[in-house]
């Protein structure tokens, strides 16, 4: 059987797909969130768990969402519903489609803002505003940088602007190139940034903190949030990479390009960390100070450092194209999809969400500044926006597609798209129909308190082998029928 419609747009080079879905996954969440998370959560426990969520639910579903983008061609929404129909099943899934838009846009509303913050850290580097000596003084600054949303919000327009005009020219060799020189680049900057912390004095309590398990950290929320954490970082289930998959040419392995992008994406995950937490600990500073993390501790770093001054002008240049490349992939979906199904041009469309999109943002940077008492159940706009996509939306989201490519699509749909060697196809399908299913349903009841236990494996366990034997029943009854 062949792809259901002709491919319009493919990536150019050979490595374009990979590079496109490693600047998207690559980004905030790898130096900003996943440090300030990794905080808040006690350290290696959370890693822990992050990196098994990234090897079993992560890297399936990555699959899973190229596969559907190439098989469907298009935008997520326009995509589902011609593999499902192909398959001879309701459209309704399609609103998985819908879901993932409303998701990429909400997490690009407070993209954003942090994205304002590495560029006006770039800025405040080459003018010489990063300058205090201690940990208070970059608290201080980063405060104040809050503090006046005609600032702030400034830095977040810039972001918002700079977004919508590279997605609405479409330009996917712009996106290939730049990532072609700030991934390595990048890399650099963060192994310059680790030889330091080496020398630095700390460095062992950096390593300890980040990869000492000590499972009594492990509550049901920090387990959902690591879990989410792990979608967030990897752009799933918010039709990025299903969306960038749509542009895959058929000779390319989904497989490969999937541990590729999910090893690199991994990697600068890790690399942040080593290079953050020594320099938290050597100043004293607490782990769990939320999400100015970063932006309170490098600085203090590149001013100690030998060349500081020039390695943190490139650290935030770096930072700023990481963020970009990350920003472009989360509106494209809704891009494509109103280019596509509603005929409108790509600037037309960009610059319409765009507006959208600065209106939810700009509440969004108001919640650090005006805004800062607007809560609702302890948390402000900003907060719920990440809250809502990172542990409900995107797991819900992973859930659908799991789903969906295990129980609803034909076999040969999938089995086709993705190519894989015989016993790897059966690994990945064993995965989405039941590893994703339970884990994230489990994790889910584990964090409402349900499994109040706490959350236990022996439990994942069980219910595997139990489903496990209900579809070998299954299968053969179907065979004896
Ligand atoms: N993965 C990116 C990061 O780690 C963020 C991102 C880009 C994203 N596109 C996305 C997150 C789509 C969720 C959905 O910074």
């Amino acid at each position: 059987m062949t792809a259901i419609a002709r491919p319009k747009n493919l990536w150019l080079g050979r490595w374009g797909f990979v590079l496109a879905a490693t600047g998207s996954s690559v980004g905030l969440g790898n130096i900003w969130k996943f440090p300030y998370m990794t905080g808040e959560y006690g350290g290696g426990a959370f890693v822990m768990v992050y990196l098994v969520c990234i090897a079993a639910i992560g890297v399936p579903v990555m699959m899973t969402e190229i596969a559907l983008g190439r098989r469907g061609r298009g935008s997520p929404v326009d995509a589902i519903r011609r593999v499902v129909r192909e398959s001879g099943r309701s459209g309704l899934w399609s609103g998985l489609g819908w879901m993932a838009m409303l998701c990429g846009f909400m997490i690009l509303s407070f993209y954003v803002v942090v994205a304002g913050w590495a560029v006006s850290y770039l800025w405040k580097s080459l003018s010489g505003g990063l300058a205090a000596d201690s940990v208070e003084g970059m608290a201080a600054i980063f405060g104040a940088n809050n503090a006046n949303p005609w600032n702030l919000g400034f830095w977040s327009t810039l972001v918002t602007v700079a977004t919508m005009a590279i997605v609405g020219l479409g330009v996917q060799a712009g996106i290939e190139r730049s990532v072609r020189w700030m991934m390595p680049g990048l890399v650099v900057m963060l192994v310059v940034m680790i030889v330091y912390a080496v020398f630095s004095g700390s460095f062992g309590a950096g390593v300890q903190f980040l990869f000492a398990f000590d499972p009594g950290k492990l509550t049901g929320q920090a387990i959902l949030a690591a879990m989410g954490h792990a979608f967030f970082t990897l752009s799933l289930a918010s039709g990025a990479i299903l969306t960038y998959g749509a542009y895959l040419p058929a000779d390319r392995s989904i497989g490969r390009t999937t541990l590729v992008v999910a090893l690199c994406d991994t990697l600068v995950a890790l690399m942040a960390g080593l290079a953050i937490f020594p320099v938290i600990f050597a100043n004293g500073m607490d782990p769990a100070s939320g999400p100015g993390l970063i932006f309170m501790s490098l600085p203090l770093a590149f001013q100690q450092m030998p060349l500081g001054g020039v390695i943190e002008t490139i650290f935030f240049l770096m930072l700023t194209v990481a963020a970009l490349t990350s920003a472009i992939s989360m509106i494209e979906a809704t891009v494509a999809w109103l280019n596509e199904s509603h005929g409108l041009s790509r600037a037309r469309a960009a610059w319409g969400v765009g507006v959208l999109l600065w209106i939810v943002s700009t509440l969004a940077m108001l919640s650090f500044n005006v805004g800062a008492d607007w809560k609702l159940a302890g948390r402000h706009f900003f907060d719920w926006l990440d809250f809502l996509t990172s542990r409900f939306l995107m797991p819900l989201g992973g859930l659908g597609t799991a789903l969906l490519a295990g129980f609803v699509l034909r076999r040969e749909s999938l089995e086709e798209e993705l190519g894989l060697p015989s016993a790897l196809y059966a690994l990945w399908r064993f995965t989405v129909r039941y590893v994703c299913p339970v884990a994230i349903v489990m994790v889910f009841l584990d964090a409402l308190g349900v499994l109040n236990a706490g959350f236990d494996w022996r439990w994942l366990a069980l219910v595997l082998v139990l489903a496990v034997s209900v579809e070998a029943l299954l299968a053969r009854l179907a065979r004896r029928a």
